[in-house]
């Protein structure tokens, strides 16, 4: 589904690897390894300063923006919406394709589990968990092929994230979607991943299935950094 030939982006240098249709795939390593730096090329949020990233058997750059954009969603680490109700933000996206219909907001907000009437409230006075559910509800509103996650639930307490990550497990089965994930949280790796892409130092570490490469590492590397 996605091809790096050569992706150069400061820290990353060189990557190549392909991202399958319907693969969960868990990106980690330390901090500063260029995580996030990687999870913004596959929809734009950057361009890389070398190489070539293929959507599709296409280069990244030859899709419209808003087309990319609404088949590969982005849910960051905290709640992104503009000021407005919980429907002014759910339909955003859809809208500018022509494809919104109110009716759509009810069955969005029971995928991430809030009540219908929350429809009318306003984002700015939602808990921190319910902005992410809102979040997610407005990226899933654009039917998007592919899901990217930074983060997701890192700035959430334990149940929130958990119930959040439910959400997204049966989502992303659900609706057959190819999921990038970044995440510090091993345990929540090991739910929601079937591979793993260790980055450190600006290159792929090691690539491999989960859960065996987080019980039995092969390099060096990954052991330490797992012990941590
Ligand atoms: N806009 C920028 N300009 C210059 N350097 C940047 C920029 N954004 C990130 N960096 C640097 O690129 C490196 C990778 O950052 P990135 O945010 O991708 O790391 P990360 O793996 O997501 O880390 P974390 O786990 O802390 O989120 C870091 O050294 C960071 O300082
Ligand atoms: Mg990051």
């Amino acid at each position: 589904m996605f091809r790096f030939e050569n992706v150069s982006q400061h820290p990353l240098k060189e990557l190549n690897f392909k991202i399958g249709k319907n693969e969960k795939v868990i990106l980690f390593g330390p901090s500063g390894a260029g995580k996030s730096t990687l999870l913004f090329l596959f929809n734009r949020l950057s361009d890389p300063e070398e190489g070539q990233i293929y959507f599709k058997d296409k280069p990244i750059g030859e899709y419209p923006i808003t087309e990319l954009r609404k088949k590969v969603g982005l849910l960051l680490q905290s709640p992104n919406l503009f000021p407005g109700t919980v429907l002014d933000n759910l339909k955003y996206g859809p809208s500018l394709f022509g494809e919104w219909e109110d009716k759509q907001a009810k069955q969005l907000l029971e995928y991430v589990q809030l009540p219908s009437s929350y429809v009318d409230r306003e984002v700015d006075q939602l808990s921190g968990g319910e902005q992410q559910r809102v979040s997610l509800a407005r990226t899933l509103a654009n039917s998007p092929e592919v899901l990217l996650l930074d983060e997701p639930t890192s700035a959430l307490d334990n149940r929130t994230a958990e119930e959040i990550e439910e959400v997204l497990e049966y989502l992303i089965h659900e609706h057959q979607l190819t999921m990038l994930m970044v995440t510090h949280n091993m345990k929540q790796a090991k739910r929601l991943g079937d591979r793993g892409i260790f980055l450190m130092d600006g290159a792929i570490q090691e690539d491999g299935k989960i859960p065996d490469m987080l019980d039995h590492p092969e390099t060096e590397a990954l052991s330490k950094f797992l012990e941590k």
